[in-house]
């Protein structure tokens, strides 16, 4: 596969990135830190911390307030709206509920990925090129699910749909992925097969991955490199290793007195 990963510039540049929401609430502040090539990072903190909204702003999905994110080099913060779409075709995005469409086979979801590189007319009659119907076949065997290609999304189990969603990624030819709590709807064991094809994945391509994760024991199980964010803020950017208990109760403390933290 094309490799754009090469060069040592970061993949993905973010400098003091701010959003604010139109109603007021400031759900990040201060938020910097660069990805490289192959990285895969773990981004943890409780439920409304702001793991979504930082992989929505680097996905162009929602305006930043303020500071620089940049990928590829492209700040995302000059782009025209149809500049961010070219852009948003590079990277991968895999959701929490696989948003697979259920009356299509796994082999035409995962084609699905090429859409934003076809012509209004051939995405409108669906007519996919030879060479797209390749890659999306080798998409599928990254994943180990050529052999489901021809079933329906709606008649795969929960990991097979996430696999299917990982191929779709991967036939955009991403530059980047991004996962928001990928295995967060999957029984503990798919989940852990899952998030080790999705590393496999980001680590043959060597493809940055930013995945959104609130299980502690399965980031610390595949991170090479974790974030953890609390209250909009990074308060940790280290390896495993450096995670202490003092940084772990910062990131899991509740602010409500009646709610136990688990840590
Ligand atoms: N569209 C929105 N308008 C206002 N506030 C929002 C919106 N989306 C999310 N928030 C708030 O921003 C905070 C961070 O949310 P989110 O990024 O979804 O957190 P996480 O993914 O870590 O659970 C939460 O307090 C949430 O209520
Ligand atoms: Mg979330």
């Amino acid at each position: 596969m094309e490799n754009l990963n090469n060069g040592s510039a970061p993949l993905l540049e973010i400098e003091n990135l701010r959003k604010v929401y139109p109603n007021g609430y400031e759900a990040l502040s201060n938020i910097s830190f660069n990805i490289r090539g192959g990285e895969f990072v773990c981004i943890i903190g409780r439920s409304g911390a702001g793991k979504s909204t930082l992989l929505r702003c680097i996905n162009g999905l929602i305006p930043i307030t303020g500071g620089k994110l940049s990928v590829h080099g492209e700040d995302l913060g000059g782009m025209s709206e149809k500049e961010k779409l070219l852009m948003r075709r590079r990277i991968g995005f895999i959701f929490q509920e696989f948003n697979l469409v259920d009356r299509l086979s796994a082999l035409r979801n995962v084609l699905l990925g090429r859409i934003g590189y076809m012509s209004d007319f051939n995405a409108l009659i669906g007519y996919f090129s030879q060479a797209d119907r390749e890659l999306a076949l080798w998409c599928l065997q990254r994943v180990n699910m050529v052999h489901r290609a021809r079933n329906r999304a709606d008649s795969l189990s929960g990991g097979e749909k996430q696999r299917v969603a990982i191929a779709r990624a991967l036939a955009q030819k991403p530059l980047l992925l991004l996962a928001d709590e990928p295995v967060a709807s999957l029984d503990p064991e798919l989940a852990w097969g899952v998030m080790d094809d999705l590393k496999t994945v980001s680590r043959e391509e060597n493809l940055p991955t930013l995945v959104n994760i609130h299980d502690l024991e399965i980031a610390k199980k595949f991170a090479d490199r974790i974030i953890g964010i609390a209250k909009g803020r990074i308060v940790f950017d280290g390896v495993v290793a450096d995670l202490t208990n003092e940084i772990l109760s910062e990131l899991y403390r509740s602010d409500n007195p009646n709610l136990k933290s688990r840590y």
